[in-house]
């Protein structure tokens, strides 16, 4: 008996995809949403015939999928046909129509934007959008400050389908008449998945990214009941990419269920949330990675001060640390002429598999 045969080499991992397990990643397979997917690309149909899309309104849970189906759906319209201009934005990020605009504008390839208002980089992508025709996505639309970007387009943008995404449901009555009148959308709901699709869903995401055996069928069950009882496939994966991370840190080629015992352990000490879930000064501190990504920790720092951060530097490193730990952020320590610093990055953006 060797006990060196059951342990990983230094140089092994048991991951062989990080991207499978970040959470903006969209695999080629989304199975139990096919429904759901065909009606969003119902929606956007039209537009290749050169008649009007129709508009929709998605809502449901947090993590069951919604951004995914709707991402896919942009993808294959990008890489399948043409004439249509696919859009996503996320009003989480981008909050304000300036930053929309501003955003659409960058997403067509449009340079030298400083100082220009809002109307202005409407007008520069005005005519671009209305010589296609234009699928738009506004995700987490309950975080958008102002409207007025919605009632710009559904007015002066001709061929066009508008899908909002959220999982406040009431923000659709909640919202202007003027803008509802034009909206008019058919509404589509998310259910969140049972327990037979989440194993489903788990398993095939430890394809590809874990090595091939390694997940013992305990430590997957585990797993799998913690985000059925959730309701929520983000923490599913969450779990998985933990419990790997722990049985690697401790050289087992095995993730068995003591591995996913720890990480929904850790979990309920720093339950996962969603971004717009986390405390109003974290939140600030991630829209600071995120428009500062890949800048060392002492520049986003200042960056946030500058916009009216409130926090000292040492809460600010607490936080930061937090949201490394949640998985929102990755922090690099590195070296450089100057000394010891760390790079933040905000989790990889859409990644193709
Ligand atoms: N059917 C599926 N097949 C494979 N992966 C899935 C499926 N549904 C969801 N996922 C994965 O689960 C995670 C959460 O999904 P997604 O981000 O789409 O949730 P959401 O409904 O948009 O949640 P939120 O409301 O919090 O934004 C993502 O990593 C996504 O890839
Ligand atoms: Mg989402």
């Amino acid at each position: 008996m060797s006990m060196f045969k059951d342990m990983l080499g230094a140089e092994e991992r048991l991951i062989t995809n990080e991207y499978a397990l970040d959470y903006e990643f969209i695999p080629k397979l989304l199975p139990f949403r096919e429904e759901k997917q065909k009606q969003i690309v119902n929606s956007i149909k039209p537009l290749l015939s050169e008649r009007n899309g129709r508009n929709l309104f998605v809502y449901g849970a947090p993590g069951i999928g919604k951004t995914a189906a709707a991402r896919w759906v942009l993808r294959d319209l990008e890489e399948n046909t043409e004439g249509v201009i696919p859009i996503y934005v996320n009003c989480w990020q981008k909050n304000t129509s300036y930053k929309i605009f501003l955003d659409i504008c960058e997403q067509m390839g449009y340079k030298f934007l400083q100082n220009k208002k809002t109307t202005e980089l409407f007008r520069i992508i005005q005519k671009d959008l209305n010589t296609k025709a234009a699928a738009f996505i506004f995700d987490e639309i309950d975080k958008i400050e102002d409207f007025e970007f919605l009632y710009t387009l559904l007015n002066e943008i001709y061929h066009k389908s508008i899908i909002l995404i959220t999982n406040h449901k009431e923000i659709l009555t909640d919202m202007e008449e003027r803008i509802k009148s034009r909206l008019m959308p058919e509404s589509l709901e998310f259910k969140p998945y049972n327990a037979d699709e989440t194993y489903e869903i788990i398993k095939q995401r430890a394809r590809l990214a874990i090595v091939e055996g390694a997940l013992t069928e305990e430590a997957l069950g585990l797993i799998v009941d913690s985000a059925t009882q959730k309701q929520d496939i983000r923490t599913g994966i969450h779990l998985l990419r933990e419990s790997t991370r722990i049985a690697e840190d401790e050289s087992s080629k095995k993730i068995n269920i003591r591995h996913a015992e720890k990480a929904i352990t850790k979990l309920e000490d720093f339950q996962i949330k969603k971004s717009s879930d986390l405390e109003e000064d974290t939140r600030f501190i991630l829209s600071a990675i995120k428009e500062n990504s890949e800048k060392k920790i002492g520049d986003i720092f200042n960056e946030y001060k500058q916009k009216g951060g409130v926090s000292a530097y040492k809460t600010f490193q607490r936080k930061v640390e937090k949201l490394n730990k949640l998985g929102f952020i990755t922090a690099n320590k590195v070296c450089d002429k100057n000394g010891n610093t760390t790079i933040l990055s905000a989790s990889k953006k859409l990644t193709e598999f």
